[in-house]
């Protein structure tokens, strides 16, 4: 098969590349050229940012691919050029989502039919995201393209920082932990997170490129959500620190640190509403059966965030 990733050099667009080479597909990845990254021999790498005219277009003329990934569609434009420019020389194409579009939640566990609200003011990029997925139904259905949305929930894993206990990615509040501070968890610390692991959604993606037969709309992430006191115990496990744990209104921790930009209006509040979410549907369809949970994904994260000195022990 030939696929073509919109991104694909970081992360989880680069786990998907890795996973769709080991498979024995041709991958041709398109992005700016700026992310250093390690890619296997025999990906091919266009130069192109799709936030300028005419770009992709230009880096693809010619070009035929099976399959389509856009791992970078954060608002409706960015699906529209992307479409716009290669939806005539593909056969599916598949948008990287984000469960975020759903929340806050009106029911848990959350399934694909829950309502899209627009979310409130402060989450404003969740807005974006559900614009994507808006021009990509719009788009495809005008190109007769099967489409297929995953959207994964808070994603962890190698790769990346770890989402905080306070919403965001930053070390710092880790780095806080083992030097002794305690964590400060919103409210009464029983809200919801659920991390997908990085290394079982890019095998979502591998299950779902490929198969326009299976177009629609997934959720995909781990099998259950856990509390953040939860997450508080397995991060001290992980950081080999006693456990201290404090709790806070959300708003008090806000007042409190905003400041130090360790904490954000948006990540906490985000953060301190429930996240749960039903991946059946990715199960029925795609096959897709997570091999990771919490337990494993938080201390496999945060020793990747030791070895790459992000943290570390005073
Ligand atoms: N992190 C989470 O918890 C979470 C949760 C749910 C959904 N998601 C979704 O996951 C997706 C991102 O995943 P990811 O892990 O693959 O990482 P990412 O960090 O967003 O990947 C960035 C990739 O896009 C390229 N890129 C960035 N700007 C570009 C541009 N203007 N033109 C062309 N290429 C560009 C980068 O390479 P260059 O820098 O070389 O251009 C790199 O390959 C997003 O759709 C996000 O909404 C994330």
């Amino acid at each position: 098969m030939r696929v073509l990733i919109i991104g694909g050099s970081r992360f989880l667009g680069r786990e998907i590349t890795l996973r769709l080479v080991a498979r024995g597909d041709d991958v041709t990845l398109v992005n700016r050229g700026r992310t250093e990254a390690e890619l296997p021999a025999g990906v091919e790498r266009l130069i192109a940012d799709i936030d300028e005219d005419g770009a992709l277009r230009a880096a693809t003329e010619g070009r035929t691919f099976d399959a389509a990934v856009h791992m970078i569609a954060m608002n409706g434009r960015r699906a529209e050029v992307v479409i716009d420019a290669i939806g005539d020389r593909i056969g599916q194409y598949v948008q990287c989502g984000s469960t975020g579009v759903f929340m806050p939640l009106r029911y848990v566990p959350a399934d694909e039919e829950h309502p899209v609200d627009p979310p409130p003011d402060e989450w404003g990029g969740f807005n974006g995201k559900a614009a994507s997925d808006r021009a990509a139904r719009e788009r495809c259905a005008a190109h007769g393209l099967p489409l297929t949305i995953l959207r994964p929930t808070a994603i962890i894993g190698p790769g990346d920082e770890l989402l905080d206990y306070w919403g965001g990615r930053d070390p710092r509040l880790l780095q806080r932990v083992l030097d002794g501070e305690p964590i400060i968890l919103p409210e009464r610390g029983e809200g919801l997170v659920q991390f997908g692991d990085v290394r079982d959604l890019a095998e979502a993606f591998v299950l779902a490129i490929g198969r326009p037969e299976k177009a629609g709309e997934y959720n995909i992430s781990s099998r259950y959500a856990i509390t953040h006191n939860y997450l508080a115990e397995l991060i001290f496990d992980a950081l080999d620190v006693p456990p201290r744990v404090e709790h806070q209104p959300a708003e008090e921790i806000i007042a409190r640190y905003e400041e130090t930009g360790m904490v954000s209006k948006r990540g906490m509040r985000f953060y301190a509403a429930h996240m749960c979410f039903t991946i059946e549907k990715a199960r029925r369809e795609l096959g897709y059966e997570p091999q990771f949970t919490a337990e494993q994904s938080v201390p496999d994260t945060i020793g990747w965030m030791l070895d790459q000195g992000l943290i570390g022990r005073r």
